[in-house]
């Protein structure tokens, strides 16, 4: 099987906040087509673009309307087919978002094919990922059909044959556009328990996770569309365990290539609802990713990611978006790089961007934030409050504008954004990415290491220094090679033997001492060493 994905980064767009050609204040396929070069020569190998399909935006495009049709805000077909040729003739391939565990409500099938949606005389107490409810009454049809999401999301029936024939012609027609894959939007949501019985507390998850036929359509979808194309598939999973994460991604199963794990984005999270925070334990993360590592060692294939258009900036979260801010995400970007496994950078990652604090929730966009405002609001929690947990884990953290430069609005467009440009853009931007120690210019060296050096792609995987709470230390080794990676998560300084090898790469000029590794705030080195 062809496995170029197995070197190569992808970088994903969320297109309404990349680049506005045309100052409407919505990013758009043209404003793309003007910043290709900021991947390309980033070293990039696959874009990744969230969806640019015909959509109300309830959830930014996330329910779609037609899938066979670009957003009007967004641009054309014709735009479209002149993004995808400037991709491929950049040495570039072009992933898209397929979102089929639902539709939006204004697509023509929830009138014309009702059966293609899930109906129910009476709910169940599912709750929705967007708050209240997961099923909505209809009036006409005097039934309930489920939406997971928003209700303007209803979910997909995939246990009818004529509704998946039709997803997967749908995708053929991708394909053979030329598009060279998809990312998959909660598709191991897309199998629900037939029976549909409550959840302990209204959450419905181990009856939709994972649920019974998961493998089987996934496996059908292989065989009637994935496998006649040279493309890259991931599947975006939350609640998938490693073993789940086994069994989607091993070759000779033939379903998908790779899946996102949610399992790290959790663990600064004290309950199963996601607003409820709690600080992050370094020695969770290094075990969590430690068991990814290793149990999908020659058996499946990591997704490596820290951000995505869903979470909150990573050098706000993990990292120190303050002093140490050009530290800490060049030390996040090295941990996560030099693991086994594809990386994913989202927009503005690659230039330290970081979360933003809005006054009024009036300036908040996203569905998922409003919703849970208004029901805490309604419960009494007071504003305050609420606020703070939308500052720490609100998904307009990654939403704001691509800061390109210190012009108005970070350059992003002429007239008035969607959503308001991060203030910070006059200090974070673009402008400075070809200084040698940008942190532009830092993933860069590790995208191109990734392609060069085997033992990124093959070497097996241990943790040094388990119990440290404060260093996150690694090593990678073949049979002829061992690379080392240390990235001290603190502001403290910390002492080490040192390793063996040359330096490869490191976010300060040079070493504290050469007698043993002493880490000053966020170092990152790695060493490596041959024989
Ligand atoms: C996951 C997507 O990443 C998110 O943005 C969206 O709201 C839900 N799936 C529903 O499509």
């Amino acid at each position: 099987m062809a496995d170029w994905w197995k070197k190569s980064t992808v970088y994903q767009i969320y297109p309404r906040s990349f680049m506005d050609s045309d100052g409407d204040g919505i990013g758009d396929l043209k404003g793309i087509i003007q910043k290709l070069d900021h991947l390309a020569e980033l070293g990039i190998g696959i874009v990744w673009l969230s969806p640019i399909y015909d959509s109300p935006n309830d959830d930014n495009g996330y329910d779609i309307r037609d899938y066979q049709k670009i957003m009007a805000e967004f641009g054309t077909m014709g735009d479209f087919e002149e993004l995808l040729k400037q991709v491929h003739a950049k040495g570039m391939k072009l992933m898209m978002d397929l979102v089929v565990n639902h539709t939006s409500d204004e697509h023509e099938w929830f009138k014309e094919k009702p059966e293609y949606y899930i109906w129910r005389d009476e709910p169940n107490n599912w709750r929705s990922f967007f708050s209240g409810s997961a099923w909505e009454f209809d009036p006409s049809r005097e039934q309930y059909f489920l939406h997971l999401f928003s209700k303007k999301q209803p979910d997909l029936n995939w246990e009818n044959p004529d509704m998946r024939r039709a997803v997967y012609a749908m995708m053929r027609w991708w394909l053979d556009k030329g598009v060279d894959g998809f990312r998959m939007d909660v598709i191991n949501l897309i199998s629900k328990d037939p029976d549909f019985p409550d959840g302990p507390d209204g959450d419905g998850s181990k009856y939709f996770m994972n649920g019974p036929k998961a493998h089987d359509y996934l496996q059908e979808m292989n065989r009637e569309v994935l496998s006649g194309y040279d493309i890259v598939t991931v599947g975006e999973m939350p609640g998938a365990t490693v073993s789940d994460a086994v069994k989607y991604t091993a070759e000779e199963r033939r379903e998908v290539n790779m899946i996102f794990t949610f399992e790290h984005m959790g663990l600064d999270q004290a309950s199963g609802e996601k607003w409820d925070l709690k600080p992050l334990r370094l020695t969770d993360l290094k075990f969590n990713l430690e068991h990814w590592q290793q149990a999908l060692y020659n058996k499946g294939w990591n997704s490596l990611y820290w951000n995505n258009h869903d979470q909150p900036r990573i050098v706000s979260r993990f990292g120190n978006d303050g002093e140490y801010r050009l530290e800490s995400a060049k030390m996040l970007a090295a941990c996560l790089h030099f693991m086994q496994g594809t990386p994913y950078i989202y927009q503005g990652e690659e230039i330290g961007m970081t979360n933003v604090q809005f006054e009024g929730i009036d300036e908040y966009q996203d569905i998922e934030t409003r919703n849970m405002y208004e029901e805490k609001r309604s419960q009494g929690v007071p504003h305050e409050k609420i606020m703070e947990s939308i500052y720490v884990k609100g998904r307009d953290n990654a939403r704001t504008p691509m800061q390109w430069n210190a012009e108005a609005h970070g350059g992003f467009t002429t007239g008035t954004p969607w959503i308001s440009v991060n203030p910070n853009y006059s200090i974070i931007n673009t402008t400075n990415k070809d200084d040698e120690k940008s942190i532009y210019q830092f993933y860069k060296k590790l995208i191109e290491m990734r392609k060069t050096m085997a033992i990124i792609t093959h070497g097996n995987f241990t943790l040094l220094h388990r119990e440290d709470e404060n260093v996150f230390a690694y090593k990678r080794e073949t049979s002829d090679e061992k690379l080392t990676v240390y990235c001290n998560f603190s502001s403290l300084q910390h002492a080490f033997p040192m390793p063996e090898g040359e330096r490869l790469i490191h976010n300060y000029d040079s070493l504290e001492s050469s007698e043993t590794l002493v880490l000053r705030p966020y170092e990152t080195v790695a060493f490596h060493k041959r024989g």
